[in-house]
C-alpha cells in the first residue's frame, strides 16, 4: 500500500460525510454550486454539534470560510469535522473538505470552514452543552 493510499483510508475513517454531488449541484461556470458545499458543511458540523451537545443544535454563525479549489462533477467529497472549542452553550467545529478526483483518486482540499453550534431547548432558546468532546 503507498503512503497516499494509506493517508486516503486514514482520511476515510475520519469523514462524518462522503456524498458525491449530483449534475443538479452544478453553478453557471460548470463547477459545484458553493451553496452546496455550505450546506453539506453545515450538516456534518450539526452531526459533530449534536454529540457534544446532547441534543438539537441550531447554526448560529459561520465565522470562516475558504474556497480553495472548485469542486467537480465526479468528485467525491469527505467532510472532516474537528471540535475547536465549546463555551456554555456553542460549540465550535472546523470543517474540513476533501475531493477524490478522476480514475488515480487523487486528494484534493477544496473547502475549509469554521461553524458555530448552539445547544438549543424545546423553545428554541439556548441551553448549557449536556457533554464534553475531552
Ligand atoms: C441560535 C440561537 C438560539 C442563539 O440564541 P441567542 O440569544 O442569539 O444566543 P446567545 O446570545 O445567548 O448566545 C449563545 C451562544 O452562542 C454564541 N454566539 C451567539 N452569536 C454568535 C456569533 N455571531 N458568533 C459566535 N458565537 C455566537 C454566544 O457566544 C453563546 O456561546 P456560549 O454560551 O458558549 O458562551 C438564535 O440566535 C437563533 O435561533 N438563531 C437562528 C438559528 C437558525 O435559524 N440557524 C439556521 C438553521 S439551523
Amino acid at each position: 500500500m503507498t503512503s497516499e493510499m494509506k493517508s486516503l483510508t486514514e482520511e476515510r475513517r475520519r469523514a462524518t460525510i462522503r456524498t458525491i454531488p449530483q449534475p443538479a449541484d452544478l453553478n453557471v461556470n460548470g463547477n459545484i454550486f458553493g451553496g452546496w458545499v455550505l450546506s453539506q458543511m453545515d450538516l456534518a458540523g450539526a452531526d459533530a454539534a449534536v454529540r457534544i451537545a446532547g441534543g438539537p443544535v441550531a447554526t448560529v454563525a459561520i465565522e470562516a470560510m475558504k474556497f480553495h479549489r472548485p469542486i467537480e462533477l465526479g468528485d467525491v467529497i469527505s467532510i472532516y469535522a474537528d471540535i475547536e472549542k465549546t463555551g456554555r452553550t456553542s460549540v465550535t467545529v472546523k470543517l474540513d473538505v476533501y475531493a477524490e478526483r478522476g480514475v488515480e483518486r487523487s486528494l484534493h482540499q477544496v473547502t475549509e470552514g469554521r461553524y458555530i453550534f448552539v445547544a438549543i431547548d424545546n423553545d428554541g432558546r439556548p441551553t448549557p452543552l449536556k457533554n464534553s468532546h475531552k
